[in-house]
C-alpha cells in the first residue's frame, strides 16, 4: 500500500514522494520573465522535500497573463531565466513541473496585494490601461462584476493559432528542462471557458455540444503531444464542476476526461471551474472537499488522479494516498506557508528518516550534530507510527 513518502513513476518520470507543490501565481516577474526571486522559493520548497514543483501558471501569451507582473514562455529569450528554476528544483531532488496557461477572460487584472488608482486589488483592468490589455474568450461575454470590460470573442483562425502557442511554449519548456507538463483548463480561464456553457455561447464547432466544448482541449493536447516528448508526462488541471446548474457538470467532465486520456492525457489533476461567482453550496471551508470526486475519476477512467484544496493537515495527506483515493497531492497555501512541509509532514507522521528529504549535508548534521533533542530547531519527533512503513 503507497503512503504519502511512496515513489510516484508515471512514464519515464520518477517522483520521491506523492508531494506536489501546487501552481501559484506569485505576480513578481518582469517582462514574463523568472529571475532570483523564482529560484529563491522554489529552490527552497525543492530542498525542503516536495516531490513535484510548479512555478505558477506559466502564460503561452503575453495576454495569457494574470497580470504584467505574471510569468510567461512565449519568448525564446524567457528559457535562461525558466531554466535556472529547473536546474535548482533538480538539484535539491525534486522533478520541475509547468503549467501552460491563458487566462482568457479573466485577465488584464490587478495583483490582489496591489491597487492602481480606480482599480482595487484582484479587479480587471480595461484595454487601454497601461497594465491592462484586450481580453480573448470563446464568447463576447465578460465574467461580471468588476471583470465586466468587453471581451474579444475568438475566431476559428485565432483559436488555431493558440493551440500552435501551446507546442511553441511546450518546446520551450522542454528546452528549458521541465519533464512534467500540465495544462490549465481550470480556475475561469480559456481552457475552463470554452468548456463550460456559462462561459462558452458559440454555435460553431467549438460550442454547444459536449463534443465542441471539448474539442479546444483535445486539439491543444495532440498540438502540445507532437513536441512533448512520450517519456514525459502530459497532465492538465480541468475545472471539473461550476457548482452551477448552468455551467460545467461534473458527469460531462467525466466523459471529456476519457476523450482526452485517447488523446494522450496521462493525469488528470481535478479542480472547479470558477466560471462564475454563483456557486451552490461552494465547499472552500472543507477538509479535503476535491478528493471524492478525483477519485471518481481515478476508478471510472482507469487514470492517475491528483487533486488540491484543503489537504495540507500530514494525516489528511497520507490517508488519501493509502486509501489509494488519489495518486499524488497537490498543497497549494501550506507550500507558501512551510517551504519544508514534507519533511515536517514526515515527523509529524513518525517517519523514520524524515531527514532524508533534504539535501545530503543538512541531513547529516541534523541526524548526528545534536546536543539535546530540540538542538535543530524542531520538537523532538513523533513515535514512528505504525501508519507509516518501516524504512
Ligand atoms: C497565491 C495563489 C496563486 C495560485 N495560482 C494558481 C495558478 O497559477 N494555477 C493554478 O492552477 N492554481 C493556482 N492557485 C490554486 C492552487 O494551485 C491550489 O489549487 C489551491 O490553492 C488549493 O490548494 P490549497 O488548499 O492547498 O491551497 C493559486 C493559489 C494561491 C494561493
Amino acid at each position: 500500500m503507497p503512503d504519502l513518502f511512496s515513489p510516484f513513476t508515471l512514464k519515464g518520470v520518477t517522483l520521491r514522494n506523492r508531494i506536489v507543490m501546487s501552481p501559484m501565481t506569485m505576480y513578481s516577474s518582469h517582462d514574463g520573465e523568472m529571475d532570483d526571486y523564482h529560484v529563491s522559493y522554489l529552490g527552497a520548497r525543492a530542498s525542503g522535500g516536495f516531490g513535484l514543483i510548479f512555478p505558477e501558471q506559466i502564460a503561452i501569451t503575453p495576454d495569457g497573463r494574470t497580470t504584467t507582473e505574471c510569468a510567461g514562455i512565449w519568448s525564446d529569450d524567457q528559457i535562461d531565466g525558466h531554466r535556472r528554476v529547473t536546474d535548482i528544483i533538480k538539484r535539491f531532488g525534486a522533478v520541475p513541473a509547468i503549467q501552460l496557461g491563458h487566462t482568457g477572460r479573466k485577465g488584464s487584472e490587478v495583483a490582489p496585494h496591489k491597487s492602481y488608482p480606480g482599480f482595487p486589488g484582484n479587479s480587471q483592468l480595461p484595454a487601454d490601461h497601461p497594465n491592462g490589455w484586450q481580453c480573448i474568450a470563446p464568447s463576447a461575454i465578460p465574467y461580471g462584476g468588476d471583470h465586466s470590460w468587453p471581451v474579444h470573442e475568438l475566431t476559428v483562425d485565432e483559436i488555431k493559432a493558440l493551440h500552435r502557442k501551446y507546442a511553441d511554449a511546450a518546446r520551450r519548456a522542454l528546452d528549458a528542462g521541465y519533464q512534467w507538463l500540465e495544462m490549465h483548463f481550470a480556475h475561469g480561464y480559456l481552457g475552463a471557458e470554452f468548456f463550460s456553457p456559462i462561459a462558452n455561447h458559440r454555435t460553431d464547432q467549438y460550442g454547444g455540444s459536449l463534443e465542441n466544448r471539448a474539442r479546444f482541449h483535445l486539439e491543444a493536447l495532440d498540438a502540445v503531444r507532437e513536441v512533448w516528448p512520450d517519456e514525459y508526462p502530459l497532465t492538465m488541471r480541468l475545472g471539473a464542476d461550476d457548482l452551477n446548474p448552468a455551467g460545467t457538470q461534473f458527469d460531462d467532465s467525466l466523459v471529456a476526461i476519457g476523450w482526452m486520456k485517447e488523446h494522450g492525457l496521462d493525469l488528470a489533476d481535478i479542480s472547479l471551474g470558477f466560471n462564475t461567482d454563483e456557486m451552490i453550496d461552494p465547499p472552500m471551508g472543507r477538509e479535503a472537499f476535491m478528493v471524492e470526486k478525483t477519485n471518481r475519476v481515478r476508478t471510472q477512467l482507469q487514470i492517475p488522479v491528483g487533486t488540491s484544496w484543503n489537504l495540507g493537515i500530514p494525516e489528511t495527506a497520507d490517508q488519501v494516498i493509502r486509501d489509494e483515493l488519489v495518486d499524488l497531492v497537490f498543497l497549494g497555501r501550506p507550500a507558501l506557508s512551510n517551504p519544508h512541509w514534507p519533511v515536517w509532514a514526515a515527523r509529524e507522521l513518525g517517519h523514520p528518516t524524515p531527514f532524508e528529504l533534504v539535501p545530503d549535508d543538512w541531513r547529516w548534521w541534523l541526524e548526528n550534530f545534536r546536543g539535546y533533542d530540540a538542538s535543530i530547531g524542531l520538537p523532538p519527533a513523533a513515535e514512528p507510527s505504525a501508519r507509516l512503513r518501516s524504512a
